[in-house]
């Protein structure tokens, strides 16, 4: 142990890190529509050290979110877009294998926006935003970024805090068989709310039914998926959790109720054509809706709120989750289209190393 600045430096134990080279996605072009391998650049760089006041973190899962295709492209959002060059925006689990602080010693689990890479630094001036893990908490590290993480949180103040479901109502949410979706749909059920789900394919359909307990499914890869979902919602929508936007979002709003609310979460189906999505204002008028968008870093103060709940729900066994890993961080661009081909079921996730070193 040194100290540097009045700050204790735990030892580097460089011995402790399996690789040397640092893979790391470098956005190489704007995408045009679906993302194409060659808009990354897969650049091999040396593992870098962790300098005064920093931690070295090996990247154990990536999170792939529909979000990561809107942090490529050059319009207004909500954090300044990735630039051409910078290694791609992603958040992400890893364990710290080497340390200059204290609050962070080896073996520390973390959570953040690591990066589309091997390696992340946290802390100092290039440092990226992470935070501990509490350490044995009883759920596969996977899970911390779905259920239990970003996705899960998306759901549980989504509905709650903007949508305020009452028992008895209506409730729609589309891609109900994703990350998000399939916890709306749950914690929509525990709150008493008779719960619609649409998803694309019957195996989805019945997975979220029968499963998770929704009260319908609509499959919107049916031909006749207007009518099903007419028939799912004999009572009108009360309130529309939406992911999807789009046809999908205008047939919801169409079955909306007086005073109904539409939680605008995502509009999925328009992140790769790269123009502005419209929507039924018609309807909002007419129907005197309550339509509010949300980005869910604005609760972060709340996370762990939150996460608390959903945790017990999971313990109780009243929430269900699946994940979709896929083995590779090289594999990780193609992979970003599952989420638009809808080849996930629950949280997408790309396994980037063998979990945690013992140390
Ligand atoms: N506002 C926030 O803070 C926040 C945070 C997290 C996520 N989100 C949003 O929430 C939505 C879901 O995100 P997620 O991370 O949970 O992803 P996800 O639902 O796990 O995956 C996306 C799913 O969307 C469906 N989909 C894709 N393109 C579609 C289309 N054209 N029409 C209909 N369905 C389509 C696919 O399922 P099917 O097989 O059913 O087609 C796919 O599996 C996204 O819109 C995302 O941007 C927002």
């Amino acid at each position: 142990m040194g100290e540097v600045d009045g700050r204790a430096i735990v030892e580097v134990r460089s011995s402790i890190i399996p690789e040397t080279v640092n893979r790391e996605f470098r956005l190489r072009r704007r995408p045009v529509g679906r993302i194409a391998p060659d808009d990354f650049e897969l650049v091999r760089a040396p593992v870098p050290k962790a300098g005064p006041g920093e931690a070295l973190v090996r990247n154990l899962y990536l999170s792939l979110d529909p979000t990561n295709r809107i942090w490529v492209e050059d319009v207004e959002q909500y954090m300044p877009p990735v630039q051409l060059g910078e290694v791609m925006r992603g958040s992400g689990l890893g364990q710290v294998v080497e340390s200059n602080d204290p609050a962070l010693p080896p073996g520390t689990i973390v959570n953040g926006l690591l990066g589309w890479q091997d390696y992340a630094v946290l802390g100092g001036t290039r440092g990226v935003m992470a935070q501990a893990v509490p350490a044995g908490l009883p759920v596969p590290l996977p899970t911390l970024l779905g259920a239990l993480g970003v996705t899960g949180v998306t759901a549980y103040f989504g509905l709650l805090d903007i949508g305020q479901p009452k028992a008895g109502e209506t409730v729609v949410v589309s891609a109900a068989a994703g990350a998000t979706g399939s916890v709306v749909g749950q914690i929509a059920r525990i709150k008493g709310c008779r719960v619609v789900g649409i998803a694309g394919g019957p195996e989805k359909c019945g997975w979220i039914t029968r499963e998770l307990g929704f009260d319908a499914a609509v499959d919107y890869k049916a031909a006749d998926w207007r009518d099903r979902l007419r028939a799912a919602t004999p009572a009108g929508v009360d309130l529309d959790f939406e992911n999807v936007g789009g046809e999908i979002m205008d047939e919801v709003m169409g079955r909306m109720n007086l005073g109904g609310r539409v939680v605008l979460c995502g509009m999925i189906s328009g992140y790769n054509e790269g123009k502005p999505m419209h929507g039924r204002f018609d309807t909002i008028l007419m129907k005197r809706l309550r339509v509010q968008g949300f980005i869910v870093i604005d609760y972060l103060p709340r996370f762990p709120e939150a996460i608390m709940q959903l945790a017990q729900w999971m313990a109780e066994g009243k929430l269900k989750h699946r994940d979709t890993i896929v083995d590779g961080l090289e594999r990780a661009p193609e992979a970003l289209n599952l989420l638009f081909d809808g080849g996930n079921v629950g949280k997408l996730i790309v396994k980037i190393a063998d979990p945690p070193l013992k140390l």
